[in-house]
């Protein structure tokens, strides 16, 4: 190969890789960063693409270089050369993909170990992932449940992962990193927010039908905000049967699958719950005990037109809990149809 050849082609790919770099570099493609974790996440990121360049920048170069260069003339009807093997290549071609491979496998699995680790004084939060439900539980502010996740600025969270029937996983994409919901399994995802604001937690692992609507938000408060709410919260939970049940109801993500007028749920996934009465007589039951019934064993009585096995048993509700609900939904959906 001419000098004049390599110069050509080192400048093909400086052109081409200037040209990614631009692109990676000034086309927004990551989400807001709001956590610390999401800082050894973006390293991981931004290695990757930066190889990812570099390939990109030697292969489109080698294959401008050829197409132009070494195109067949309209009169040449002649065979390529016969190209065997050649050893030195293959090897070559072989170790540099292992060596980046492995340098990348290095990095992330430092970033995992290190994100993993919760700072002393972190804030323990459940988190229950079901068809198709996101409840948080904070047990270190008596047990109380949300349907959405609030944190403390600042502060370590540690998330406790619980899946119910399938296989879910947790991502807040301005938080980084992605964390799988295993039946059977404890998973954990350590979290620490940097920025005030409220970010989308989505589901991230086809879970069944209900997968695209199994969102919900997180909310990053300042800490004294954040203790307020969990106060108010509380005293929610404890309030005259009628409130607390909607508390229960808002709290347990009924109102991703559900429609009821009285909590402003306008889910489509399950039955329309202003039409329990009529639900009820169809399976011949008092109006209560089916409320109940559909609850704890969702199975026992399937409103035709709707799939068995969509809804996971709520047996798990604390009783007082169970019973605030059943009363809401009845006086809710008699007051409603
Ligand atoms: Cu849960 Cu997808």
């Amino acid at each position: 190969m001419r000098r004049g050849s390599i110069v050509q082609l080192v400048a093909l790919g400086v052109v081409i890789g200037a040209a990614a770099t631009i692109v990676a570099l000034f086309v927004p493609w990551l989400p807001p960063n709001a956590s610390e974790e999401r800082d050894g996440i973006d390293l991981v990121f931004w290695f990757t693409t930066a190889i990812s360049i570099g390939i990109v920048a030697l292969v489109f170069a080698v294959i401008g270089y050829s197409v132009v260069k070494f195109r067949v003339r309209p009169d040449d009807d002649s065979d390529g050369p016969p190209i065997h093997g050649h050893t030195g290549i293959e090897i070559l071609w072989t170790a540099i993909p292992a060596v980046l491979v492995t340098a990348i496998s290095v990095i992330s699995g430092i970033v995992l170990v290190e994100n993993d680790r919760a700072a002393s004084g972190h804030l323990n939060v459940d988190v229950i992932a079901r068809q198709f439900a996101w409840s948080f539980v904070y047990p270190e502010q008596g047990n109380l449940t949300s349907a959405k996740l609030y944190l403390p600025l600042g502060r370590s969270a540690e998330l406790h992962l619980q899946a119910l029937d399938v296989i879910h996983s947790f991502w807040v994409p301005e938080f980084g990193q992605k964390q799988d919901a295993v039946p059977g399994q404890d998973t954990k995802i350590v979290v620490t927010p940097t920025k005030v604001g409220t970010y989308p937690v989505i589901c991230t692992e086809l879970c069944g039908l209900g997968h695209a609507l199994m969102r919900t938000t997180a909310i990053v408060m300042k800490p004294n905000a954040f203790a307020a709410w969990a106060k108010q919260q509380k005293q929610a939970l404890h309030a005259p049967p009628g409130q607390a049940g909607k508390a229960v109801f808002a709290s347990n993500g009924c109102a991703s699958c559900h429609t009821l007028q009285a909590a402003g749920a306008t889910g489509k996934v399950g039955p329309d719950l202003d039409k329990l009465p009529a639900y009820a007589e169809q399976a011949g039951k008092p109006l209560e005990d089916f409320v109940r019934e559909s609850i704890v064993d969702p199975n026992a009585y399937v409103q035709p037109g709707f799939n068995p096995n969509v809804m996971p048993p709520f047996s798990s509700l604390p009783k007082d809990q169970l019973d605030s609900l059943v009363q809401f939904l009845v006086s809710s959906s008699k007051a409603g149809s």
